[in-house]
């Protein structure tokens, strides 16, 4: 689904290293490093009520996706933490705000590939904006499977949450062409690894199934899937998955933070039935819709 400008994002502060700015002025320099190679790291959060939505695993992820890239400064969970609450402050943001968080390796003294000309620090960005999510989730979304494999360890680890998104934005551009909502992307020996955004899930037989997270982001959404199933006592199973199983499944959705848990309808063609004899789908995202209200870590009182 093509997200459309919301005219309550018209004029939001920006936090960026170490102050606000409003969006007009909100920049990076054309020597930081992720203009020059896509050198940062990132999380999409969501806030709901005031609270951040599994706060921890998102920090967390994003450290350990600095600590793989070897930056020498990562900020701590609280100088994070703090930067969210003066941006959502300065906002007036409570509820139904999406995180764009960012973490460059900062400037360059000239341009180049090699870190040792950062000696800059690194760059905390910010970007909330007003943001719903961004998938019809009643009527759920299409997909085409993408000829662009997705990352495995062997070339680009997809553990790490980088700013290289080129390979995922292929993979888009392939859906884009094909009229379809999202790409589905198989992994280097041809099994669904996830969408160029979001996790995958299939239901089939009143089974859970969804693949490995070898070549895929470990997401946060699909561990939040796996725990809610497990409370549910509902069968779950991680394996390979081929094209073909997604094509027979009853149902298949995808999850992320961005879009929540979004019905495919549609995969190449083959319409996934939906089969209104499971209720699986229904439970998980009941369970999941009460989590968000219930669970995160506190950033901001009531406006
Ligand atoms: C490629 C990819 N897969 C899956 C996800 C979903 O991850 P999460 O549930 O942590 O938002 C994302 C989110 O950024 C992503 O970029």
């Amino acid at each position: 689904m093509l997200q459309a400008y919301n005219p309550q994002n018209k004029d939001i502060q920006v936090f960026i290293k170490d102050r606000l700015y409003h969006r007009s002025e909100a920049k990076v320099s054309v020597f930081d490093s992720s203009v020059q190679g896509g050198d940062a790291v990132w999380e999409g959060l969501r806030i709901y009520n005031g609270k951040a939505f599994a706060f921890t695993d998102h920090v967390s992820r994003m450290q350990a996706s600095a600590k793989t890239l070897a930056f020498t400064d990562i900020p701590s969970f609280e100088f994070i933490k703090e930067a969210i609450k003066k941006t959502l402050e300065a906002n007036g943001m409570y509820h139904n705000v999406h995180i764009r968080l960012t973490l460059t390796r900062g400037e360059k003294i000239t341009s180049g590939m090699d870190p040792r000309l950062n000696t800059m620090g690194s760059c905390l960005i910010v970007l909330a904006e007003f943001k719903a999510p961004v998938f019809d989730n009643e009527k759920g979304t299409t997909l085409i499977t993408a000829h662009t494999r997705r990352n495995n360890p062997a070339f680009l680890d997809s553990k790490i949450h980088h700013n290289n998104l080129l390979n995922n934005i292929l993979a888009k551009i392939e859906a884009n062409y094909a009229g379809a909502g999202e790409a589905l992307m198989l992994d280097i020996n041809g099994f669904v690894s996830e969408t160029n955004s979001c996790n995958i899930f299939m239901i089939k037989d009143d089974a859970l199934y969804t693949p490995h997270a070898d070549a895929c982001l470990p997401g946060i959404t699909r561990k939040k899937v796996l725990a809610l199933a497990a409370n549910l006592q509902i069968p779950t199973v991680i394996r390979n998955i081929s094209l073909s199983e997604m094509y027979n499944a009853d149902i298949v959705f995808t999850t992320g933070t961005m879009g929540e848990l979004t019905p495919v309808t549609m995969i190449d063609g083959r319409s996934i039935t939906n089969n209104a004899s499971t209720n699986i789908f229904t439970r998980i995202s009941e369970a999941y819709k009460m989590l968000t209200l219930t669970e995160g870590e506190t950033i901001i009182e009531q406006v």
